[in-house]
């Protein structure tokens, strides 16, 4: 049996960056993972450039049924410390849009200077490796974990084994699962960030709009699970999807509706009947000023106004309506695209049930949760990756 310090299970963002400070603060680390290829997720985020963190990371980009659960890790290892670490390699970054950071080159930056974080913490690795048991209180260490590998034997036990999105690569239920095998409650999982899909009858008129893409306002929920932005919406051939429809979609839940405004800021019904009273414009020309003309000449059809009809003679409550609308477009999804397409998970292991400023489990001493295991979910845009650098460093300074 070989002893450790740590054993971390879950190579992934949280648990690499786990597993690196707390190598490098002395102690030794075991780092597990079911998976040939590690940090995949990382791999493939931002597009393959990840947007590893975001210049305004604060807790009210979370969601989480404790919302101030995360504000502790978060204000004890922020996004200007991240940023020092690539730099100290000198990985290039730029900011895209609204504080979001990009690797210049490739994600692959981030992965190696993970790894390199690691091998200077002297941490060793075991992947492939399938975790069979771990049974607690055993005479060499608080626990014993039966792998392929033989069995591991450690003091602190932390698992980083992600969220249940994308299969395909790796996710598994192992953190939920154990947790709820030793009594440690967890927030039911659900799909977020991720597309939404409506029925067959309610998107008809809009399948044929798939590939337009629009900035709008978009909203849903209330009280403290309302969510409301202004991003791009894109419709698909299943329903809408982009960086609007994902956020919003992390607050949705079925039967609730999703309120769109196709021209955030602007009273649309007010701006068709002045623009009645000045122009002899079809009403569809009109739209296509203001919306992507497929879209406006669809937005027609579905109003019942023939996209040849002249604004001077359409009357002024069918305008009105119109730009009530425009302003409100109200839908009921149907459900989303299932983990599958999700970029994270809602719920995970409950934070009640967790110190916000070490991630140890109240109930088991020595046993530690991070990174998206946990019933925190970050806004699109580089929080989640903040999240799971910040946990991760907070279970390795406690451990
Ligand atoms: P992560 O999923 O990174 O790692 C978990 C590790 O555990 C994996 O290596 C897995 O193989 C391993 N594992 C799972 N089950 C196991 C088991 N039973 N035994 C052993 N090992 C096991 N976020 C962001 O901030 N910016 C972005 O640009 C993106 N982009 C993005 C794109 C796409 C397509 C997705 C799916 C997700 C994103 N994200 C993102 C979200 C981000 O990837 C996610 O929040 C973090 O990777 C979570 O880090 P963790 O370390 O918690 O899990």
């Amino acid at each position: 049996m070989e002893k450790f310090d740590m054993a971390v299970i879950g190579a992934g963002a949280a648990g690499m960056m786990c597993a690196a400070v707390a190598g490098q603060a002395g102690r030794r680390v075991v780092l597990l993972d079911h998976a040939a290829k590690i940090g995949e997720k990382i791999r493939i985020s931002g597009g393959g450039r990840c947007n590893f963190t975001n210049l305004h990371a604060a807790p009210a980009h979370y969601l989480s049924e404790n919302p101030h659960f995360c504000r502790s890790a978060l204000a004890r290892y922020t996004p200007r410390d991240f940023i020092g670490l690539l730099e100290s390699y000198r990985v290039g970054w730029h900011e895209k849009h609204r504080g979001q950071l990009f690797c210049d080159v490739s994600s692959e930056s981030v992965i190696h200077v993970l790894k390199a974080e690691c091998d200077a913490g002297r941490v060793s690795w075991r992947h492939p490796v399938r975790v069979h048991d771990i049974a607690r209180g055993g005479a060499q260490a608080r626990f014993t974990l039966s792998t392929d590998a033989g069995a591991i034997a450690a003091d602190a036990l932390v698992i980083a084994t992600g969220g249940l999105p994308v299969p395909k690569i790796g996710a598994s239920d192992f953190a939920l699962a154990l947790a709820r095998a030793w009594d440690i409650p967890v927030v039911a999982p659900r799909a977020a960030l991720v597309p939404l899909t409506f029925s067959v009858a309610e998107w008809a008129p809009f399948a044929e709009l798939a590939g337009v893409s629009i900035e709008v306002g978009i909203q849903t929920g209330a009280g403290r699970e309302r969510g409301a932005f202004v991003e791009d919406l894109l419709l698909t051939h299943r329903g809408l999807s982009g960086p609007g429809v994902l956020q919003i979609s992390s607050y949705w839940t079925a039967p609730a509706p999703i309120d769109i405004d196709l021209l955030p800021g602007r009273d649309a019904g007010a701006e068709l009947l002045a623009a009645k009273s000045t122009s002899r414009r079809q009403l569809a020309t009109l739209l296509a000023d203001w919306l992507p003309a497929r879209l406006a000449g669809v937005w027609a059809d579905v109003a019942g106004v023939p996209r040849d009809a002249r604004l001077a003679d359409l009357p002024d409550r069918t305008l009105r309506a119109l730009g009530q609308a425009l302003n409100g477009w109200r839908l009921h999804p149907a459900g989303t695209e299932g983990w599958r397409k999700a970029e994270v998970m809602r719920g995970g292991v409950d934070t009640r049930a967790l110190s916000s400023s070490t991630m140890e489990a109240k109930s088991c001493p020595g046993l530690y949760f991070i990174g998206e295991a946990v019933d925190v979910t970050g806004w699109l845009g580089g929080y989640n990756f903040q999240w799971a650098w910040a946990s991760g460093v907070a279970a390795a300074r406690a451990a």
